[in-house]
């Protein structure tokens, strides 16, 4: 089974302690976090693109999810989950329409005061383009990395306010909480 992403064994206590039971996993891709968390017994929905939803139905871990959705269907914001998780996702989505609609609808499939789990490749501060770089999207040490700071102005827009990050290796990983308006 591929590894998880590091921030769930990370947080994986936190999300317990607060009462967290149902997950949305935005851009759920090959279902790794997914499995592990709904055999964790958590109620976990799965969500992605059309096409990946078509390979996702074909995967034998989809048997144990609360539901799959494509991102079309995420508009409707009925979800109410505890948490959202994005892990590796923001990477891949490039900046305007998309990563608007990605964001707003983690916002409106989120109960108040629940959570979202972002985890994404860091900008490497040590390289020779910091976050200061003026290339940024298309420098190759920039494009489709994130600083703590980057995520925050990204996020803090639709309603969330964070409570912790870290840097390990190439990731960065933040939690932020819905707050009301
Ligand atoms: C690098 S994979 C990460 C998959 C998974 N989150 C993980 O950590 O293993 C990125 C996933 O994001 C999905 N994706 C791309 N654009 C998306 C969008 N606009 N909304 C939701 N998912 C998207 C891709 O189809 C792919 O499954």
């Amino acid at each position: 089974m591929a590894m998880i992403a590091g921030s769930i064994r990370t947080y994986f206590g936190f999300f317990e302690r607060k009462g967290v039971r149902t997950i949305l996993d935005y851009g759920a891709g090959t279902l790794r976090n997914a499995r592990f968390l709904s055999e964790k017994g958590f109620s976990v929905y799965a969500a992605d693109v059309p096409e990946q939803v078509r390979r996702i139905m074909r995967m034998s871990a989809s048997n144990g999810l609360a539901g799959i959705l494509e991102t079309g269907a995420l508009q409707r914001g009925a979800l109410g989950v505890d948490m959202v998780l994005s892990t590796y996702v923001l990477n891949i989505i490039p900046d305007g329409a998309e990563k608007w609609s990605y964001l707003k609808n983690i916002s409106i499939n989120l109960r108040d005061e629940g959570y979202l789990l972002i985890e994404t490749r860091c900008r490497r501060e040590d390289a020779a383009c910091g976050t200061g770089c003026s290339f940024h999207a298309k420098c190759p040490s920039c494009v489709k990395t994130y600083s703590h700071d980057e995520l925050d102005r990204l996020v803090t827009p639709f309603g969330f306010r964070r409570l912790s990050h870290y840097y390990r290796r190439h990731a960065v990983a933040v939690l932020y909480q819905k707050v009301d308006d």
